[in-house]
C-alpha cells in the first residue's frame, strides 16, 4: 500500500465510521415514529445529533474535507460540495425545529420533523459515501491527505474521541427499542 492509499483510506474511514454512528441515532429516532412519544429519548437523541452529527462530523467535513476538495479544483458553487453544504444547513434547521417541538411537546410536529430529518440524513450519507468521498479520493493529492489525516486527529483530541458518543448512542437505541 503506498502512502497515498494508506492516508486517504484512513481519513475517509474516519468519516464513514462516523456515518455508521449517526445511523444509530437515526434508528433511535425512527423507532419513536409509532406509539406514545418518549420525550426523554427525543431530548437525548437531539443532543447527540447536535454534538456528534453537527459539531463533530459535519464540522470536520465543512472545515477540512470540503475546503480541501475546493482547493483541489471542485467548484465552490453549483457543485457536489455546495449541495452537501446546503443539506447540512437543512439538517441543522430541522434539528432546531425538533428542539422547538420538544419544548412544546408537540408530538405530531416532532414526528414530522424527525421523519424528514431521518430521510434527509440517510440520503445525504449515501451521497457522501458513494459520490462525494470517491470524488475526494480522486482529486485530493497525497499531501492534502496527510494534512487531513493529521487535522482529523486534532479535532478528535479537541472534542474528545467518538467512542463516548457511540456508547451513549447505542445505550439510547437500546432504550428506544425496549419502549
Ligand atoms: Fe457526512
Amino acid at each position: 500500500m503506498n502512502a497515498r492509499t494508506d492516508l486517504s483510506a484512513q481519513a475517509i474511514n474516519v468519516l464513514e465510521t462516523e456515518h455508521r454512528n449517526i445511523e444509530v441515532i437515526l434508528e433511535t429516532l425512527e423507532s419513536l415514529q409509532k406509539g406514545k412519544p418518549d420525550w426523554g429519548i427525543y431530548e437525548r437523541a437531539i443532543a447527540l445529533l447536535e454534538e456528534y452529527a453537527d459539531k463533530y462530523h459535519h464540522a470536520k467535513e465543512e472545515d477540512l474535507l470540503f475546503p480541501a476538495m475546493i482547493e483541489a479544483g471542485i467548484p465552490e458553487r453549483n457543485s457536489p460540495v455546495s449541495c452537501m453544504l446546503e443539506e447540512h444547513k437543512l439538517a441543522r434547521s430541522l434539528v432546531a425545529q425538533m428542539n422547538d417541538h420538544l419544548s412544546h411537546m408537540d408530538a405530531a410536529a416532532m414526528r414530522e420533523a424527525s421523519g424528514h430529518y431521518c430521510t434527509l440524513l440517510r440520503e445525504h450519507i449515501a451521497k457522501e459515501d458513494n459520490i462525494l468521498y470517491p470524488m475526494a479520493l480522486q482529486v485530493i493529492a497525497p499531501d492534502g491527505w496527510r494534512t487531513l489525516a493529521t487535522k482529523f486527529i486534532e479535532v478528535e483530541e479537541r472534542l474528545g474521541g467518538g467512542e463516548d458518543f457511540m456508547r451513549r448512542a447505542k445505550a439510547l437505541r437500546r432504550r428506544a427499542h425496549k419502549g
